[in-house]
């Protein structure tokens, strides 16, 4: 990088400290400070602090929800506990809730009454509280300890204190979460109640709530419902408890009131949910080895296993609905992972790492900090470098091996430790592990396609051999190999045609009638899996690991030092619930491109491929387009020129996690959920673009009109409490586009 552009950057990374704005940062509600209140205000909140969270009243923070303990976010939106989430969220229930004859995914659910609700497969759980536990953390903690001691230290004090937080309660029911922020130089407390009685409520048809599909993921301007309803169901107390036929509607601390009033450029919009990762504090190292060795390994590898899945999906129903799933966790990522990459390097982003580094070196050399923080980024380039050759093997590894089904349900259900291989060796009755297993292989095979994973087992042992280094081979696949005459598709095909694994029936069979501790390890698919987790552990993750305390170590160094120089920065994502303000805002992708900030039905019909199948990602709904034919909106049309809004814009920092998100306006009010990254800024995770990232939601008028103008279930409106009107009492907020800033 040329010295004069750095200069540059530095003044402008130094100016942005002095700038109150709207800014990157998944703030953790507990924390929030003077300061961050004061730019909210600015940026036209007209809650209080205690309105967003308070420990002891409800809050906010009691409507928002982590779909599983954090795969996604919902909120709730009315005194029955009715859930908003994302269509993505809900899929995996719909998806296993759909037949041929009642294909959910394709035609939408909707229950008309309660008694019609299907139990999904995930509980949801609400923030109790959080609580600063950073000393008692690291009691008996000090500078001159090895990190191997440091980390048993710390590790004995988390136990210490989870095991008091939940003294006299259930597990099932309760949850307690000690995590280290700011790399382990913070640790809190994070207390839930779980409530594991959710069900469906209602659901678009794929082509309005995945509308756009593959093609659109991860862009803007888009056109998506992303939307679905569930229910939170409670014992006669109100209590959380496990699925029960009689159980109660919960009634919550807090439902959110949904507004209809629109959403203009520069409103206030605050999101509070559960981010699940970033990795903002990452060295220019870190950068350049994502760029070239990482992504595009997962890409290559993911591609590969789409191809395989697509092409058995395209043949029939029944396994386009039983991989839909499964297809689409694959390709969200496959496509992330281009875009991350790519978006790295025309953002500069090593670059701007390097300026933040050398800021750093200066910041300690000045301040005669050197014996703290002289080695910390030497640690870390030391480590990264160190442990680069372990990124490939890594990769295929998660990818490729455990990404093969077989493989994956032979290292989660028979290995050593399992209660049937543990039955088989000790010679005692193996009744309960059978009962255990055959669980298990129940919902397994429920959507399963052998011809899938048999092309999936080829596949991923094929680009295991071939771009993987030797030294990190099973000796047992160079023998697989040769006998496969260097295909491992021969090898894929014949094991198939006679292993129990390729269906219910078969493997139920085998488990009942003839499986013995011989012929389980004599299957050839069994050893593999077995070398590789061996390989995996001694010759991956162990090395590895020796480079690991050394990164931590100078990660949590680096960090302390930017945050004493007085970079305020929020802790990097770690699954626990964050808010990020800011405003609805439009952006400019590039040179004479404008992007407005909002999608209309318009633009549905605009993108429309007419089309007979039903799957198509731009087929849209009969019902849809008589709908618009007849501009039959109710009230959920624009003030402004009555077209149907379907998408908006705002420039919240979330990620993978936050989908399902509550947007909030300046007085608590939904009006939208979040469900989407822009593609020019898909960098984002590692560094964040003020300029040109943004959120992607739904408008929530658009999932009002959906529920009621095309489901007819305007009794789930009726449960909900509708603001018609924007609030003229208070001063206007309408605010100047914020002047760009360059984050740090
Ligand atoms: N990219 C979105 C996210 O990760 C998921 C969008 C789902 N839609 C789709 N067409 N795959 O939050």
């Amino acid at each position: 990088m040329k010295s004069i552009s750095k200069i540059i950057l530095s003044l402008l990374l130094i100016l942005q400290s002095f700038i109150g704005r709207a800014d990157e940062g998944m703030w953790l509600p507990m924390l929030l400070g003077e300061e961050t209140y004061k730019n909210m205000v600015e940026c036209g909140i007209r809650l209080s602090p205690k309105q967003i969270y308070d420990a002891n009243n409800s809050s906010l923070k009691d409507a928002i929800v982590a779909l599983g303990g954090g795969f996604c976010t919902g909120e709730i939106i009315s005194e029955q506990g009715l859930m908003l989430t994302n269509h993505h969220c809900g899929y995996g229930t719909i998806q296993a809730n759909s037949t041929t004859e009642h294909d959910y995914l394709t035609d939408g659910f909707w229950a008309m009454k309660k008694a019609d609700e299907i139990p999904a497969d995930f509980g949801v759980w609400f923030l109790d509280k959080i609580t600063d536990v950073t000393e008692s953390v690291l009691e008996g903690v000090n500078d001159d300890m090895s990190e191997t001691d440091r980390s048993k230290k710390i590790r004995e004090n988390i136990s210490r204190l989870t095991k008091k937080a939940k003294e006299g309660k259930s597990d099932e029911t309760f949850s307690v979460k000690v995590k280290p922020f700011y790399y382990g130089n913070y640790y809190y407390m994070f207390t839930y109640n779980i409530f594991n009685d959710v069900r469906l409520v209602g659901a678009p048809p794929s082509s309005i709530g995945k509308y756009g599909g593959d093609t659109d993921n991860w862009m803007w301007p888009r056109h998506t419902g992303d939307f679905t309803l569930f229910r939170v169901y409670a014992n006669d107390s109100n209590e959380p408890c496990a699925y029960d036929e009689n159980n109660k509607p919960y009634d919550p601390k807090h439902a959110l009131p949904v507004s209809i009033a629109g959403v203009e450029e520069g409103d206030y919009a605050m999101i509070m949910g559960y981010p699940g990762s970033t990795d903002r504090y990452l060295t220019s190292w870190g950068v350049e080895q994502a760029v070239e060795v990482e992504q595009p390994a997962r890409v290559k590898i993911r591609r590969q296993k789409l191809d395989l899945m697509e092409e058995e999906m395209n043949k029939s129903q029944k396994t386009r609905i039983q991989y839909a799933s499964k297809h689409a966790r694959v390709s969200n990522y496959w496509k992330y992972f281009i875009g991350q990459s790519e978006q790295l390097v025309n953002n500069n982003v090593q670059q701007k790492k390097e300026v933040i580094e050398s800021s750093f070196s200066e910041w300690y050399t000045n301040n005669k900090l050197e014996d703290k923080y002289g080695d910390a980024l030497a640690l870390i380039e030391k480590s990264i470098e160190g442990s680069s050759k372990y990124t490939i093997p890594n990769v295929y590894f998660q990818e490729a091996i455990a990404g093969s089904e077989i493989m994956l349900f032979m290292i989660r259900n028979l290995s050593e430790r399992s209660p049937m291989y543990q039955a088989l060796k000790s010679g005692s009755d193996p009744a309960d592990a059978k009962t255990i297993l055959l669980e298990k292989a129940k919902s397994y095979f429920k959507d399963y396609n052998a011809t899938i994973d048999k092309n999936i087992l080829a596949a991923a042992l094929n680009l295991y051999y071939n771009d993987v280094p030797k030294e990190f081979h099973p000796s047992l696949l160079a023998t697989v190999h040769k006998k496969s005459k260097g295909d491992f598709t021969n090898f894929a095909n014949k094991y198939f045609k006679k292993t129990p694994f390729s269906s219910y029936e078969l493997f139920e069979e085998w488990i009942n009638n003839k499986i013995t501790l011989k012929s389980l390890e004599k299957d050839v698919v069994y050893q593999l899996q077995k070398e590789f987790l061996a390989v995996y552990r001694s010759k991956i993750m162990m090395p590895k690991s020796a480079f690991d305390s050394d990164y931590n170590k100078g990660m949590r160094l680096f960090v302390d030092g930017l945050q004493k120089m007085g970079m305020n920065k929020a802790s990097d994502a770690n699954s626990t619930m964050r808010f990020t303000y800011g405003n609805v805002l439009p952006y400019d992708p590039a040179d004479a491109v404008h992007y407005d900030f909002y999608t209309t039905l318009e633009g549905v019909m605009q993108k429309e491929v007419i089309t007979d199948d039903k799957n198509h990602e731009f087929y849209v709904p009969q019902r849809l387009k008589d709908l618009f034919e007849a501009k039959d909106y109710g009230p959920y049309a624009r003030k402004e020129d009555g077209k149907l809004p379907v998408g908006f814009l705002s420039n919240n920092d979330i990620t993978g996690g936050n989908s399902g998100s509550p947007v909030i306006n300046a007085y608590g009010e939904l009006i939208g959920t979040a469900f989407d990254g822009n593609w020019e800024a898909m960098s984002g995770d590692i560094y964040f673009e003020p300029n040109i990232q943004r959120t992607i939601s739904v408008d929530v008028r658009y999932t009002l009109f959906i529920i009621d103008k095309y489901a007819g279930a305007s009794h789930l409106i009726d449960e909900m409490n509708i603001i018609t009107e924007s609030h003229v009492d208070l001063p206007a907020q309408k605010k100047e586009k914020p002047e760009p800033v360059i984050a740090q």
